[in-house]
């Protein structure tokens, strides 16, 4: 019988025999030249009128068979199995990439100065990972015990926070160990109060969980406590440095607000993303240090090394290390070995400590120049700490004043996109610890121009 198909088989290059007539009648039924229920030829007869052996034949239908493209029957021969045929994806053609626009300068808040070239202390850590062998097994679900003691020296000597092992919870950053905290703590429809302006991840958070959120306004001194009511279940705050306008939150209102939260039950989550950069005095000690039972404490390595490494630690009563870290084994999630070794070797070996001084003062630097350059502009705030400042532009549409200094070529973030229902005055907030030195001064000026022009 004849097969009725161009079939062509080459002796050189292109595979071999039994594959390439396989591959043929694959082609055959896709582009629909094949119809179900054909009948094809026997193997013999293949064979005779390609001119190959009859193995050659009889292996191309063993694998057409494997695969469902073909059916037999003993004794009626083989017919071409029910496959509907799918259209193949085609390729759509490369797009031409758009004209490279000129590098933007970056002033957005955030992001710690990295720089271009590694340390000792850095290669060290690292080094240190690679002459060991991972862990045999699942490392604790809370993560590394020598790193959750290490962690625990580290956040009571520099955050005044006691506490030991079984308080800490290593976490891929902040963003996670809030959310695995609102996830497992809180419930659906439960109220949470959050600063207004504050961190949008916080907002978006709790609305993932399916949780009301409250927006709470703010002062120059951080959170206004006595707007807290009775019925909120959690409140998202940032006492050490208010984001982001900057506030401290002084003791009384610290006190102020431990109280109110034993009063009520309510668990208080303790943001301390940029404690480590204060150019004032020293730090006040976190929250956290007057009580685990009430407070939540969240830290990270995003801004003191870089946000890239998806590490950090949440500080937390035993029970709630506990909860946390079964829902995590449940799960499989939590930083891997190598990253939290890595820390381990940094935290150990005074790495962490010796990056905290000299940010500080290349920060402290930076932080003087911004504020020297733009005071003529606008009202700063929340200039004593941290990566950023915020210029106050009463009376500015500061989306409008962004985008303006975008087309200038510098990134900065309007004030506007921190602000919920709260009101206040727009503005833009403005970091300076990102770019090299060059950048940071080209930065400012364009944008002193930008300002300038506006008055
Ligand atoms: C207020 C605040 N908290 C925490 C973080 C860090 O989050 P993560 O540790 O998830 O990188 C940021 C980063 O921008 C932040 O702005």
């Amino acid at each position: 019988m004849d097969s009725s198909l161009p079939l062509v088989l080459t002796r050189t290059g292109s595979g071999p025999l039994h594959l390439q007539l396989a591959e043929q009648f694959r082609a055959a039924v896709r582009d629909g030249r094949l119809q179900a229920g054909h009948r094809l030829p026997s193997t013999r007869d293949l064979a005779r009128e390609l001119s190959v052996s009859r193995s050659v034949a009889q292996a191309a239908y063993d694998q057409l068979h494997a695969e469902g493209w073909i059916a037999g029957r003993t004794g009626s021969g083989t017919y071409v199995a029910d496959v509907v045929p799918l259209q193949p994806v085609l390729r759509t053609a490369a797009r031409p990439l758009a004209a490279a626009e000129p590098p933007l300068l970056t002033l957005r808040p955030g992001i710690p100065y990295i720089s271009p070239t590694v340390d000792a202390g850095w290669r060290r850590a690292w080094r240190e990972v690679s002459i060991q062998p991972p862990t045999r097994g699942y490392d604790h679900p809370a993560g590394l015990p020598d790193l959750r003691a290490a962690l625990a020296e580290h956040v009571g000597r520099v955050r005044g926070i006691a506490c030991g092992p079984e308080n800490l919870l290593i976490t891929d950053g902040t963003s996670h160990g809030l959310r695995l905290l609102l996830s497992l703590t809180l419930q659906q429809g439960d109220r949470i109060a959050i600063e207004d302006p504050g961190f949008a991840t916080a907002v978006s958070a709790a609305q993932q969980y399916g949780l009301e959120v409250v927006d709470v306004g703010v002062d120059e001194d951080g959170l206004l406590v006595s707007d807290l009511t009775p019925d909120l279940s959690a409140v998202y705050v940032t006492p050490s440095h208010q984001y982001p306008l900057g506030g401290r939150l002084p003791v009384a209102r610290r006190n102020e607000l431990i109280r109110w939260a034993r009063r009520t039950g309510a668990t208080l989550i303790e943001d301390d993303y940029d404690s480590e950069f204060r150019y004032d005095v020293a730090p006040l000690p976190a929250l956290a240090q007057l009580g685990l039972d009430q407070v939540v404490h969240l830290g990270t390595l995003s801004k003191l090394l870089s946000p890239a490494l998806r590490l950090g630690w949440l500080v937390a009563s035993p029970e709630t290390v506990t909860r946390l870290a079964a829902y995590r084994e449940e799960v499989g999630d939590w930083p891997g070995w190598p990253m939290q070794a890595a820390f381990l070797a940094m935290l150990r070996d005074g790495y962490l400590d010796q990056v905290i001084r000299r940010s500080r003062r290349l920060y402290s630097d930076r932080r003087n120049h911004t504020c020297e350059v733009l005071a003529p502009y606008g009202q700063i705030v929340g200039q004593d700490a941290g990566l950023h400042i915020t210029l106050l532009l009463p009376g500015t549409d500061d989306r409008a004043l962004a985008a303006d200094a975008r087309t200038a070529g510098v990134v900065v973030a309007p004030l506007s996109e921190y602000r919920r229902s709260v009101p206040g005055p727009p503005g833009l907030v403005i970091g300076y610890a990102t770019p090299t030195d060059q950048d940071f001064h080209q930065a400012l000026t364009r944008l002193c121009d930008l300002l300038g022009r506006r008055r």
